[in-house]
């Protein structure tokens, strides 16, 4: 059994070898990410619109999110699996986001959680963080918070909004989270904020200065094409081949070439002889 990544480990990598991170929403991918050597598993509540086919990440609820962090979970054996919270998991209570990141770690098997979100949702991380839970922080462009930005939109791209960048990548340092996740901004201020704060940043779309990456695993795969933003690199184009094969097994139903003789199941000649009338 190789050794699980731990969130101290996680934390020590600061200014070190760089962290990676990838989604998974289901067992079978899950098993093929663990094996990558990827530091971090995210179970993401971009769920809702890679696997559920919403068009933003609102949709997803906790039942979904715990039952698929159960099914990643038990395919992650080295990975450190951390769950998100989805939008309204955490929002209207403190007490409420404790009960729900609870239940990421005693029924999903999540080692964390993710919250999006700064200062204003700084009592329901300290809160989270006293239950003994561990905390990623997200700021930037954070999906949940669609309707107020007004879209999938680069944050941080004044001075004055990259001040606020900093200052609330701070707080979350403070407060206790082990790493924060700066999404959509430019790579000056990701940078900044990574010497900012003595916790480590995973990047995406913030450019090369973060101390780590994630991506969204069926984007770098070429499994979802609905939308790619610009951050994205396609490190496969698996879709193409998923595609061929599909067809393929059309084609030879129809044509009977499939199933063939290996296919199927022999039976005893005398018991076939019994059969015929
Ligand atoms: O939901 C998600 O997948 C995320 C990452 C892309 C950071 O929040």
């Amino acid at each position: 059994m190789a050794k699980q990544v731990s969130v101290p480990e996680i934390l020590g990598r600061k200014g070190g070898r760089k962290i990676s991170m990838l989604t998974a929403y289901d067992f079978a991918l899950a098993c093929l990410v663990d094996r990558s050597g990827v530091d971090m598993v995210l179970v993401g509540d971009s769920l809702a619109m890679v696997g559920l086919g919403h068009k933003d990440s609102l949709g997803v609820g906790m039942e979904a999110m715990i039952l698929l962090t159960g099914a990643v979970a038990r395919a992650v054996e080295r990975a450190l699996v951390v769950g998100d919270m989805p939008f309204m998991s955490y929002q209207a209570s403190s007490e409420l986001a404790v009960l729900n990141a609870g239940r990421f770690l005693a029924e999903g098997g999540a080692r964390a959680v993710k919250i999006e979100g700064g200062a204003r949702v700084l009592p329901r991380i300290k809160a989270i963080l006293a239950a003994d839970i561990p905390v990623m922080g997200h700021i930037g462009l954070t999906p949940q918070s669609l309707a107020r930005l007004g879209g999938f939109k680069v944050q941080g791209k004044t001075a004055d909004a990259a001040k606020v960048l900093v200052e609330e990548a701070q707080i979350l340092a403070e407060a206790g989270c082990f790493s924060i996740v700066l999404e959509a901004m430019p790579p000056h201020v990701a940078e900044t904020i990574t010497r900012a704060v003595p916790v480590p940043t995973i990047g995406i779309g913030a450019g090369p200065s973060c101390d780590g990456q994630v991506l969204v695993t069926q984007d770098i795969l070429g499994l979802f094409e609905r939308f790619t933003p610009k951050f994205v690199k396609r490190y496969a184009e698996i879709g193409h081949d998923i595609a061929a094969a599909l067809s393929a097994f059309k084609a030879e139903v129809e044509d009977g070439s499939f199933p063939g003789e290996e296919h199927t199941y022999a039976m005893d000649d005398k018991e076939l002889e019994k059969l015929k009338p």
